[in-house]
């Protein structure tokens, strides 16, 4: 049977995949209707991937006995100024995303759960990839500047990564 303690860790974990991939699903929105297409390519694929890691977890948590119940959510943000501003916000996140998957290590280290720490190895270093992808990113916008042209390239830059990523990295 699962720790309640860990339980209810894991299910606010799942509560902010499914946030993230809301959040990326508006910010794909965003991107298709602006025109960026490579971009919004590579956030809906970023939000299914987001879906994904929810549904892991869901899986995990019934598999152990618990039961994953869903909450409410809350509103994505809609509008944004810039590619860039989605992209910078985008690092942010998977930051805090990391910062709460670690804290979500130490409930279960702490409860002796070794089995939901040894489950959890997969998003630690899933974390890692995805900031790196993120930075990488944000990298190639210092290069591109504000210039159109450089825009342009950098999203089918974006749509080349949304072809060729894999699934949950
Ligand atoms: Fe599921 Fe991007 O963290």
């Amino acid at each position: 049977m699962l720790n309640k303690k860990v339980e209810k860790a894991l299910i606010g974990q799942i509560e902010l995949e499914e946030q993230s991939s809301r959040i990326y699903m508006a910010m794909a929105s965003w991107c298709e209707v602006k025109g960026f297409p490579g971009a919004a390519s590579f956030l809906y694929k970023h939000s299914d991937e987001e879906r994904f890691h929810m549904t892991k977890l869901i899986k995990y948590v019934n598999d152990k006995g618990g039961h994953a119940q869903l909450h409410q959510l809350a509103m994505p943000k809609n509008d944004y100024k810039s590619l860039l501003e989605i992209f910078e916000e985008i690092l942010k996140h998977e930051q805090f995303v990391t910062e709460s998957i670690n804290k979500l290590y130490d409930v279960a280290f702490k409860e002796k759960d070794f089995s939901t720490g040894q489950f959890l190895q997969w998003y630690i270093q899933e974390q890692i990839e995805e900031e790196s992808l993120a930075k990488g990113i944000l990298d190639k916008f210092r290069l591109a500047g504000n210039e159109k042209v450089g825009l342009f390239h950098l999203d089918k830059e974006l749509a080349g990564l949304a072809s060729t990523s894999s699934q949950g990295a």
